[in-house]
């Protein structure tokens, strides 16, 4: 019997992990509320369940015997993952270290204990607390929930006005009802991707996220690999990433910290998550160093040891990844009508791999979300520029039209 490891989420980044897995021999469990998330096709066995129903999936967990726990990109899930795993003695980042991964003000307040740097902040539960957050932060300032993800009801703060028009989106958007303002930092947003082993932590990748203008500011449409960066300033981005990840304690795991380099103020941390990103980011690692972050995340949810060729850059291969948004990204706004092109831009030069999600009848917004990014093409190329150069214009060939 081949070791059953149980995925908590079905959705379209956990169904390539789940096909991967079954590739490497394993068998696999999925829950997901959804019965046609993707995953659950995939998985030997599936079950239609929410996740936050955490007795629910430790019941799961328990009648298929699992020998290992995991999610695949999905913040919400990774606090269960680490509390099915506790209840089941199985390998885990444990729940404290998950709550601090998930939770931006726990995140904030352990960093700050062990002198990560990183924006200003202060926490909130209702109208009077956020006045004196704000007074305390100053503006500009970014409001957020304390725990969701995606760029859900994150919002720049220009004016005091800006507090009372957004606090309500931002508060419904915690399912703790709780909210965090940051003092907002303009730089070059990098993220990283780090392995934890036995409490030794590694980067492998960092890469440069760039924003949209506007009310889409928080959302990375494109990922350019390597990093402009460079010099002293590179080296304080691995550092705060890494004093990041020891500070939240995650010792055997994959980490995605997320920092913005700025003029006056240094590398800030923004968060850093416990789990393989979403968008397209395991793709990333994969073209850019050859390494397969499923199966290291795999090893690791069964507690085997993760040798070093698993985790160490087999090649540094410049890329970048270009998302399908809407303007100024390549996309035109307005209901889908039809969608072609996505074999004459798998065809262009250095394209090693492209997607759309878009469907007939859905209706593109100006970029805001995560969510809003309906696709993607990754280029390759002698050098990172170039790779954006080729990504952008292979990102053109789509051709969408809307009514
Ligand atoms: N304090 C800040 N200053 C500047 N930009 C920020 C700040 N906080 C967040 N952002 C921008 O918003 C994005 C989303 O914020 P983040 O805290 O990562 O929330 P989420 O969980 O939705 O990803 C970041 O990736 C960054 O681009
Ligand atoms: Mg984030």
């Amino acid at each position: 019997m081949p070791d059953a490891v149980l995925f908590v989420g079905g959705g379209r980044h956990q169904r390539r992990a789940i096909v991967r897995a079954r590739e490497l021999g394993f068998a696999t469990v999925a829950v997901d509320r959804n019965s046609e998330a993707p995953g659950l096709a995939e998985a030997d066995a599936a079950e239609v369940l929410d996740f936050s129903d955490v007795a629910g999936v430790i019941e799961v967990a328990r009648r298929h015997g699992v020998a290992g726990v995991l999610t695949v990109s999905a913040d919400r899930a990774v606090p269960v993952v680490a509390a099915v795993a506790d209840a089941l003695g199985l390998p885990g980042i444990g729940v404290e270290t998950a709550h601090v991964m998930t939770h931006k003000v726990a995140m904030r307040r352990t960093l700050a204990e062990h002198g990560v740097p990183q924006p200003q902040f202060a926490a909130l539960r209702t109208l009077a607390e956020a006045r004196a957050a704000l007074g305390a932060v100053g503006l500009p300032a970014v409001l957020k929930p304390a725990d969701s993800g995606g760029q859900r009801g994150v919002f720049r703060l220009e004016t005091w006005d800006d507090l009372e028009a957004h606090l309500h989106a931002a508060l419904a958007e915690s399912p703790t009802g709780e909210a965090i303002v940051e003092s907002f930092h303009d730089g070059l947003e990098l993220n990283g991707l780090a392995i934890a082993r036995g409490g030794e932590v590694r980067m492998l990748t960092l890469s440069d996220r760039l924003r949209p203008p506007g009310i889409g500011f928080g959302v990375g449409w494109i990922h350019v690999f390597p990093t402009t960066l460079f010099g002293d300033a590179l080296e304080a981005a691995e550092d705060a990433a890494v004093r990041a990840v020891h500070a939240l304690g995650l010792r055997d795991g994959i980490a995605f910290p997320q920092l913005i380099a700025t003029e006056s103020a240094g590398v800030l941390v923004v968060e850093v998550a416990a789990r393989i990103p979403g968008g397209q980011m395991a793709d990333l690692a994969a073209h850019a160093v050859g390494v397969d972050l499923v199966e290291i995340a795999l090893l690791q949810a069964l507690g085997r040891p993760v040798p070093d060729e698993l985790v160490r850059p087999r090649f540094e291969q410049p890329l970048a990844i270009r998302f399908l948004t809407a303007e100024p990204g390549p996309l035109p706004t307005g209901r889908v009508e039809a969608v072609t092109g996505l074999e004459r831009v798998l065809a262009f030069p250095g394209v090693v791999q492209a997607d759309v999600f878009l469907t007939p009848g859905e209706t593109i917004r100006p970029v805001r979300l995560d969510g809003d990014r309906r696709g993607y093409v990754i280029a390759v190329a002698d050098t990172n520029l170039e790779a954006l150069d080729r990504a952008e214009a292979a990102a053109r060939l789509f051709d969408v039209v809307v009514s």
